[in-house]
C-alpha cells in the first residue's frame, strides 16, 4: 500500500478576534507540529498555538515582504512530510486576497495534498462589528469584494462603469492608499457623491476604530484620521443600516425598516 501524500493545511485565522477562528482551525492550530503564520494573524491567535509547536512568521510588515511569496511557497514544499502536520495560517479567508489559490497551486505541483480550511473574511468581519448587513433587502440586492491594491507601475484600471452600482454593496481590501482613484472613478462613472462609506480600522480586534463619511470627501477623511492598514471601507446604502455606535447616524427612515 502506498504512503499517505504529504499535507499542508491551509487555515482561514478570520479577522482578528481570536474567538471567531472555526473549531477547525482551532483543532489544527493545537494539534499542528508547524504552523507558517502572516503577519495579519493576530497576537490573540498565535497565543493558541503551543509552546511546543514550532512557528514561522513570513509576514509582511509595512508593505515589506518579509519572505517573497516565491519563497513562501518553496519553504511550504520543503516543509510538507507525511508524518509532519503542516498549518499554513493566514489573515480572514485563505481564499479572499490571500494568495491562498497561488500556494495551493504550487503545492498541488509537487503532488502535496492541500486541505483549504475557510476563514471569516474581513469584509464579514467588519461588517458583523460594524453592524452592517452587506446585502439588505430593497438596499442592496448584492455585495463585490475588490481590492484597491495595485503596484505602482501598474495604472488603476477598474470597470467603474459595472462597479458603481447604487444596488451593490462595494468592499474594498487594502484601499487606504488608492481610495481617491476609487472614490472619482465611482463617481465619474455615476455613483452619487453622496453615497455612504465606513471605514474600519483593525476590525474585531481590541484596537479597532471605525468612522462613516460620504463618497466625496471620503479621502480627506481618511487622511485627517491617520487611518492605517489594515482597513476596509464599505461603499454603499447600507452603511445607512450601521448598528454601531460610532458608525449610526440617524434613526432609520421607517421605508428602510420595511414599517
Ligand atoms: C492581503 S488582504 C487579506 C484578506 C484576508 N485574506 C481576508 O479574507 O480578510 C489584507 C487586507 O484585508 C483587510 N483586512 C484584513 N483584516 C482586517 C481587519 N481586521 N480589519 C480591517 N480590514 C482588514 C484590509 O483591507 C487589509 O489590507
Amino acid at each position: 500500500m502506498s504512503a499517505a501524500p504529504p499535507l499542508v493545511h491551509l487555515v482561514g485565522a478570520g479577522p482578528g478576534d481570536p474567538d471567531l477562528l472555526t473549531v477547525k482551525a482551532l483543532r489544527l492550530i493545537q494539534s499542528a507540529d508547524v504552523v507558517v503564520y502572516d503577519r495579519l494573524v493576530g497576537e490573540g491567535i498565535l497565543e493558541l498555538i503551543p509552546p511546543g509547536t514550532a512557528r514561522i512568521s513570513v509576514g509582511k510588515e509595512s508593505g515589506r515582504h518579509l519572505l517573497p511569496q516565491s519563497e513562501i511557497n518553496d519553504l511550504l514544499v520543503s516543509l510538507a512530510r507525511p508524518d509532519r502536520r503542516v498549518v499554513r495560517l493566514k489573515g480572514g479567508d485563505p481564499f479572499v486576497f490571500g494568495r491562498g489559490g497561488e500556494e495551493a497551486l504550487y503545492l498541488a505541483q509537487y503532488g502535496i495534498a492541500v486541505e483549504v480550511v475557510p476563514g471569516i473574511t474581513a469584509a464579514s468581519g467588519c461588517a458583523a462589528m460594524a453592524g452592517i448587513p452587506l446585502t439588505h433587502r430593497d438596499v442592496a440586492r448584492g455585495v463585490r469584494l475588490i481590492t484597491g491594491h495595485f503596484s505602482e507601475d501598474q495604472a488603476l484600471e477598474m470597470d467603474w462603469r459595472s462597479l458603481a452600482d447604487p444596488s451593490c454593496t462595494l468592499v474594498v481590501y487594502m484601499g487606504i492608499a488608492t481610495i481617491g482613484l476609487i472614490a472619482a472613478g465611482l463617481m465619474g462613472a455615476g455613483l452619487d457623491p453622496a453615497t455612504p462609506v465606513a471605514v474600519i480600522e483593525r476590525g474585531t480586534s481590541g484596537a479597532s476604530r471605525s468612522f462613516r463619511g460620504v463618497l466625496d470627501g471620503i479621502k480627506a477623511e481618511i487622511d485627517a484620521r491617520g487611518v492605517q492598514p489594515p482597513a476596509l471601507i464599505i461603499i454603499g446604502k447600507v452603511v445607512d443600516l450601521a448598528l454601531a455606535a460610532e458608525l449610526a447616524e440617524a434613526p432609520l427612515p421607517d421605508a428602510v425598516l420595511g414599517l
